[in-house]
């Protein structure tokens, strides 16, 4: 039977990525995606959801909904640099006027969150590839309500690997580590998804060219513009060699387990100012999560090539 899953993310390239994965896995029902102020800002992000969602023109519908618009503390950190202008790169989506391809909910992300809590208890896996606010939120709100999860997958943290926004902080974390903190200590069953892995799969000239590129198809072309490739000098926008797939990997990561080895682990975040704020912390004790720290990423790649053709 598909896995009820609902997705918080913050679009952002390789988040779209990740939602076209998941609307063509029929491993998966997606019944919500909520946006969160991340790598743009929620306005963006939601409008980006949108796009997305009328470039993959779901069978069934999901419920979206806008979340928050800045970190519990602090101020909102953008990655306009990594996911362009509008975070969705070069690429465009035309949205047709009249059409949806989703449903509004009436009320904010975390309050989603918690609605689906009680209506699927024990059923909903949440996969949350932006910052952690939406879900802190959720927890503030009603957190026996949050309990109700099944489970969820993060993708964030950098546990033995470099920081990528600091030498020792993940983006997702570093955006609002408040969040993250309460989110471990939740006491659901937890999947981390960090740099460690997410390193190990990217896309590269080879595979576009000899894997995307014939595909021809509006997931292929979307795929192409919104990750900049440049056929000339076989690089990427900002000049890079290759792309991760960081997202789609937490979804891959839902859609089939044995793509990743997992080791239990007490964690914890790193919340002073200072040289180390956002970074994962292990600490003694009960473990509260499960971390990936190795990945298929041969098989993970033909998972993702598969299912965007
Ligand atoms: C994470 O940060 C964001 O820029 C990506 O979308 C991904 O969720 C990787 O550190
Ligand atoms: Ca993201």
């Amino acid at each position: 039977m598909a896995k009820k899953i609902m997705i918080d993310c913050d679009v952002g390239v390789d988040d779209a990525l990740a939602l076209i994965l998941a609307f063509h896995s029929p491993e998966l029902k997606v019944e919500a995606v909520t946006g969160v102020n991340g790598n743009v800002p929620i306005e963006m992000v939601f409008t980006n959801i949108q796009k997305v969602l009328s470039l993959i023109k779901p069978k069934k519908k999901p419920l979206i909904a806008k979340g928050a618009d800045r970190p519990l503390m602090g101020q909102p950190l953008y990655a306009h640099s990594v996911h362009g202008k509008s975070g969705l790169g070069e690429a465009t989506i035309e949205m047709e006027e009249g059409q949806e391809w989703w449903k509004s909910f009436a009320g904010s992300a975390d309050q989603l969150i918690t609605r689906f809590a009680y209506q699927f208890p024990g059923e909903l896996t949440l996969i949350a590839i932006g910052p952690l606010t939406n879900l802190a939120l959720a927890i503030l709100r009603d957190p026996k309500g949050f309990k109700k999860l099944k489970e969820i997958v993060i993708m964030g943290g950098a546990v033995r690997a470099n920081g990528n926004v600091t030498p020792f902080a993940e983006f997702n974390i570093f955006s609002d580590p408040l969040a993250a903190k309460m989110v471990l200590k939740s006491g659901l069953p937890m999947t981390l998804v960090p740099l460690d892995v997410t390193h190990q799969v990217c896309l590269t000239p080879s595979l576009i060219e000899e894997r995307i590129m014939p595909m021809n198809n509006p997931f292929s072309e979307f795929t192409i513009d919104a990750i900049g490739y440049d056929v000339q000098s076989r690089r990427f926008r900002r000049e890079t060699d290759f792309i991760y797939l960081h997202d789609p990997l937490a979804v891959g990561v839902v859609i089939k387990q044995d793509l990743v080895k997992k080791e239990r682990l007490s964690l914890d975040i790193e919340t002073e100012e200072g040289d180390h704020f956002g970074q994962i912390l292990k600490t003694e004790g009960t473990p509260n999560i499960e971390v990936c720290l190795e990945v298929d990423s041969k098989g993970f790649l033909d998972l993702f090539l598969t299912k965007l053709g």
